[in-house]
């Protein structure tokens, strides 16, 4: 039987990483990422539905013009565990991500808990954004004239969240939703060069984007539209209005809902075996990203907040109703052009990881050794990408959005605590390592990091966490019947 809390320590990982990068492996990653790139894949993978959908809804429902300060607040958050990650990840490189660290810190059964829990994160994470591609796509489509036809382009199912009952809505496939996310499979196979080269494409046109938004529309802007009232809570914040709406609980509320922007920089971590130099430019991908959205989304709540009553935001396109307010709607199509670069990158940085992260869980026996596979040519693991890219496909053809979005915040949020729990674990047991990066005020930053991210999760719906637990229970079910039995660790110690 296994020991459930085997752990690996951070010098047998960096062997395995030594190994990875020798002739002991057939077919090695390749090692081809720059620091650019990193911040790129970053930014890739954090822009994109959260700032163009999710901003009006916590505007109009829950911070008003305060969402600026939910934004910070949810900045602040993440920055506590991107610092962990940060340390994780120059500290022990290797593609697993937060699956490793827990393995270097809190044992097996915990690492195979995160390293399911990560699917809730990236590949059901692109499947929500892959729906919302497709929603982009049909309006893109309408601008132009072209009504495409509804049984093709939504799913067929519907879930209502009081009676819990699924209904059919008459639709065959959601088909765009389907088709991105084979696309982009294609591409995830073919290199991480050629990859990291179209996502650095994508990022620039959203950046640009997003910039032209700003520029064209803040000479609209009127501080009317931030002063909502004068009430004790300053004037900035609409009065409270009952639980999570408007008032103070209002702002930390829409923290919450905001959080889903930030999701993306983590899967840089899970490129740390590509990286030319990872000790060195693990944390400037993962917190140079996080840094350069953070500011961009602040910019934003604030000029749409200030061009456009915060009341009228609770729209899908809120970023168009800004243009439009502005008097600027020919910026439209190009803003909905650059939504739709902007979700593709995500979806791109969200299969990214996955089929890393199953590599390294079957190095270590938890899955089975063809999740493992590198192909001899492209150098990508491309039996675990293609395989993690049909059922995310078939997932995104069939579910509703409404289902999957706050799984991927809780999944993610989880990963948080752990890393953030992790890196001062680490710090106790193998305080001697060495650490190119060190988060400053580690006994401060880890366990905020850990508390903030618990907080964040408490406030997400019962139902969610339902979810959750059901396909932790399913995790763990799969562990005992095949992980405990085939894990390198347990393998060894009946050798011994
Ligand atoms: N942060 C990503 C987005 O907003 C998941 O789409």
């Amino acid at each position: 039987m296994a020991n459930l809390w085997a752990r690996k320590s951070a010098a047998e990982l960096l062997q395995e990483a030594a190994l990875g990068d020798s002739d002991a492996e057939v077919h090695p990653l390749k090692r081809s990422l720059s620091a650019l790139n990193l911040v790129a894949i970053g930014i890739g993978g954090i822009i994109g539905a959260g700032i163009f959908v999710l901003t009006g809804h916590a505007a109009a429902a829950n911070a008003g013009p305060a969402v600026t300060l939910s934004f910070l607040l949810g900045a602040v958050a993440c920055a506590f565990a991107g610092l962990c990650y940060a340390e994780m990840a120059s500290t022990v490189p290797i593609s697993g991500s937060a699956y490793t660290y827990a393995y270097a810190t809190l044992g097996e059964l915990m690492a195979w808990i995160i390293g399911w829990d990560l699917i809730l994160e990236y590949a059901v994470g692109a499947v929500t954004v892959a729906i919302g591609w497709s929603g982009y796509v049909v309006s893109f489509a309408k601008d132009f004239g072209l009504d495409l036809p509804s049984r093709l382009v939504s799913s067929p199912l519907s879930f209502d969240d009081k009676t819990h009952a699924w209904s059919s809505t008459g639709a065959i496939f959601n088909v765009p939703a389907m088709l991105i996310i084979v696309l982009v499979t294609a591409l995830l196979v073919v290199g991480i060069r050629e990859s990291a080269r179209f996502n650095g494409f994508v990022v620039a046109v959203k950046l640009t984007v997003i910039a032209l938004f700003i520029i064209c529309t803040a000479s609209s802007v009127t501080s009317a539209n931030w002063v909502t009232s004068s009430n004790p809570d300053g004037a900035f914040i609409p009065p409270n209005a009952g639980p999570g709406t408007y008032g103070w609980s209002g702002v930390i509320r829409g923290a919450a809902v905001v959080f889903f922007a930030y999701i993306g920089f983590d899967a840089v971590s899970a490129t740390a075996q590509e990286a030319r130099t990872p000790q060195r430019d693990m944390p400037i991908g993962i917190l140079g990203s996080l840094v350069i959205c953070t500011v961009l989304y602040v910019a934003v709540g604030f000029v749409l907040t200030g061009i456009v009553p915060f009341d009228r935001l609770n729209v899908p396109d809120p970023i168009a109703v800004g243009v439009d307010a502005a008097g600027v709607g020919w910026l439209s199509p190009l803003i909905k052009l650059g939504i739709l670069f902007g979700l593709t990158s995500v979806i791109l940085v969200s299969l990214l990881p996955q089929p890393r992260i199953f590599r390294a869980m079957a190095h270590d026996g938890l899955l089975p050794p063809i999740a493992a596979k590198i192909h001899p040519r492209f150098r990508t693991p491309y039996v675990s990408t293609i395989g993690c890219g049909i059922v995310v496909a078939v997932l995104a053809g069939l579910l509703p959005i409404g289902l999957v979005g706050e799984l991927v915040s809780i999944g993610t949020l989880f990963a948080f605590a752990v890393v953030s729990i992790g890196t001062l674990v680490l710090r106790l047991i193998e305080p001697e390592l060495i650490r190119p990066f060190r988060s400053p005020a580690i006994w401060l930053v880890a366990p905020a990091g850990a508390a903030i991210s618990i907080f964040l999760m408490v406030s997400l719906p019962l139902d969610t966490w339902i979810r959750l637990a059901v396909w932790l229970a399913v995790g763990l079910v799969i562990y005992f019947a095949y992980g405990a039995r085939h894990s390198m660790k347990a393998n060894r110690r009946s050798q011994m």
